[in-house]
Order: C-alpha cells, then sequence, then structure tokens
C-alpha cells in the first residue's frame, strides 16, 4: 500500500439502506483488522481506503478469547478458520475500538451476535445509539442457547430474533445469512418480513481438517468455517436465489478475489459486494477489485442479469 496522489476510479456511489457508500465493495466482517493496519500501513491506510463501508469483526456482549489454536487451515482455493470471535466485549468495543473506528473515511457497520435474543437485543441496542455508527450487521450464525437451533439456520428462529433486535433500534439492520441451512433465501424472506433492511451472505461453510498423525481435528476448535474461492460458486447461487427472493439489498460475498467475480455477484442481484479472505492475501484487494469493478462497468462488461445466470 504505497502513496499515490490519484486515487484509483471506484465504481458510482450507491444508497445502501439509506447510507450513501462511494461505491459497492464493503469487507467481510473479520477479515480486515483495521486497528492492525492503520498501525502497519499510516494514514496511507486512511487515504486510499481499500473499502465503500467497514464492517467490523463480529462483537459479543461478555470478551472472548476465541479458540484455542490452530486456527487457520490452507485448503485447496481456500481457508478453514476455526477463529471462535475474540473479541473484546460490548464494553471493551465501545471504549477502546469504536473511537478507532470512528476515524475511518467510510460509514461503519458493527457486526454483533448474541447467544440468545435478549443478548442479542442488548448489543444492537447499546450499539445501535451511536452516532459512529451507520449501520448493523447481525451474524446469526450462532446456536441460541435457548432453544439450542443456529438463528439463521432456520426462518421462525431468524424472524423472532430480528423482530426483538428491530424493535431497539432504528438503524439500519443487515442480516447476515449462514449458508449451513436448509433454504437461505427462506431465511432472508423472514428477516426481510421481521424488519430486516438488508441482507449479506455468505457466512462461512461448515469444513473440518483432520491432523494427518492422529486423525483427530487440526484446528484448535474443531470444526471450522470454510471461505475464498472454493466456496465462490455456492455463495453465487445462494446470492442470486435470495435476491430473487427479496425486495431488500443483497450484500454478496464468497470467494470474491477479482472485479470479474464481484461483477457475478452484482449481475446475480447483489447491490454490493463484499472481499473476505483475498484480503489477506492482498490487503489492498478491496481497491484493486472496486477499480476492476468500475473498469468492466465502463467497458459495459457486466454479465446477464440474475434471471439467466440461476
Ligand atoms: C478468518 C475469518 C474470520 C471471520 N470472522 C467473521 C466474523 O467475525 N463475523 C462474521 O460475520 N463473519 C466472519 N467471517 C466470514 C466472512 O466475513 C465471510 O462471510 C466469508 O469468509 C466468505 O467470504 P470470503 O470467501 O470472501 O472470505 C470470517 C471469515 C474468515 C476467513
Amino acid at each position: 500500500m504505497t502513496p499515490d496522489p490519484t486515487p484509483p476510479a471506484r465504481q458510482g456511489a450507491l444508497d445502501l439502506c439509506g447510507v450513501s457508500l462511494r461505491g459497492p465493495v464493503l469487507n467481510g466482517s473479520g477479515t480486515f483488522d483495521v486497528i492492525a493496519a492503520r498501525r502497519a500501513f499510516g494514514d496511507v491506510l486512511l487515504e486510499r481506503f481499500p473499502f465503500d463501508a467497514f464492517v467490523s469483526k463480529t462483537i459479543t456482549l461478555a470478551p472472548r478469547q476465541g479458540n484455542p489454536p490452530p486456527r487457520l487451515w490452507e485448503t485447496p482455493a481456500g481457508l478453514i478458520n476455526s477463529i471462535g470471535l475474540p473479541n473484546k466485549g460490548l464494553d471493551g468495543f465501545l471504549e477502546l475500538d469504536l473511537p478507532r473506528l470512528a476515524e475511518l473515511p467510510v460509514p461503519l457497520v458493527v457486526s454483533v451476535m448474541g447467544f440468545s435474543r435478549d443478548e442479542l437485543a442488548r448489543l444492537a441496542g447499546a450499539v445501535g445509539e451511536r452516532e459512529e455508527v451507520a449501520m448493523l450487521e447481525l451474524n446469526v450464525s450462532c446456536p441460541n442457547v435457548e432453544t439450542g437451533l443456529v438463528m439463521g439456520a432456520d426462518p421462525a428462529e431468524t424472524a423472532l430474533a430480528v423482530e426483538r433486535v428491530r424493535a431497539q433500534t432504528d438503524t439500519p439492520l443487515i442480516v447476515k445469512l449462514t449458508p449451513n441451512a436448509t433454504d437461505p433465501a427462506a431465511v432472508a424472506a423472514a428477516a426481510q418480513d421481521a424488519g430486516a433492511d438488508a441482507v449479506s451472505l455468505v457466512n462461512t461453510l461448515k469444513g473440518i481438517a483432520l491432523n494427518p498423525e492422529t486423525g483427530g481435528a487440526w484446528l484448535g476448535g474443531g470444526g471450522g468455517g470454510v471461505s475464498g474461492p472454493a466456496i465462490r460458486a455456492i455463495a453465487l447461487e445462494q446470492v442470486a436465489a435470495v435476491a430473487a427472493r427479496v425486495e431488500i439489498p443483497v450484500i454478496g460475498m464468497g470467494g470474491i478475489a477479482s472485479g470479474r467475480h464481484a461483477a457475478d455477484f452484482l449481475a446475480a442481484g447483489a447491490t454490493a459486494v463484499a472481499v473476505g479472505t483475498e484480503s489477506f492475501r492482498d490487503p489492498a484487494a478491496g481497491t484493486r477489485i472496486a477499480t476492476e469493478l468500475a473498469e468492466l462497468s465502463l467497458r459495459g462488461g457486466q454479465p446477464a442479469p440474475a434471471s439467466t445466470v440461476v
């Protein structure tokens, strides 16, 4: 990330849930540690910020250590991660991280996850009332301790969670869908009907890696989540299915590593896209992908609309 007097061209501005963005490329939650990147790259990071909105790592009510190492396994064309959502908890986030995130030159989306609807509602209420926060993202990829069901795997569970959160805050609400659901489009429709302003997908797919010496789990946390180009075709299908089912904006992600991939997600019906695993390989990937996307659209290179993709 070197200084350059001419910032690269980005695809046009858009309105996402009433929040104006200079372009359609976000980051996937948990895949870009902006506070560490600012330490490494200095203010050049702010001048050439790779994303058009920044999504925080998911926070929980209580602080979490995360899973024991090892936390990453490289698969062909992807990663399996078992990070386990280490974070400072709500109070630590508000005191230590939010002031730093508020300095970013783009709107801030804060990702929250609760182990019960009460927890989710408390988090959303406390974070949503902060003026630095433009949008909330609900990460519903975890089991509800009250029911044992993964909130985002079931339309009824999702609806109950979203209704509860909606009652706490008027801040625009993105529901991040898990691909590990029987019918993600039904979950998206339930989220929309319960008051979500947008949905984002996909989160990681379930995966494991085995230790060749012991035959046991390689990752310290046991199972993990697969991301990167390995999941792109699956993500694209789910984005197309969800976009065909709901009227609210869809933020598409899963293995996006080039402007061409981003254009495919937009053609499949997404309003915006997010870059995740690719940022580990190249911290400026968001900028490169946005530039490639802008060039493609200048050349009229958008692929066919969603109806012919599915
Ligand atoms: C190391 C790592 C950490 C992640 N942490 C989170 C997280 O905290 N919250 C969340 O909603 N998604 C998290 N994700 C999922 C990503 O945001 C994204 O949905 C997923 O990786 C698919 O996009 P990609 O293939 O471009 O990485 C994480 C993914 C990775 C690889």
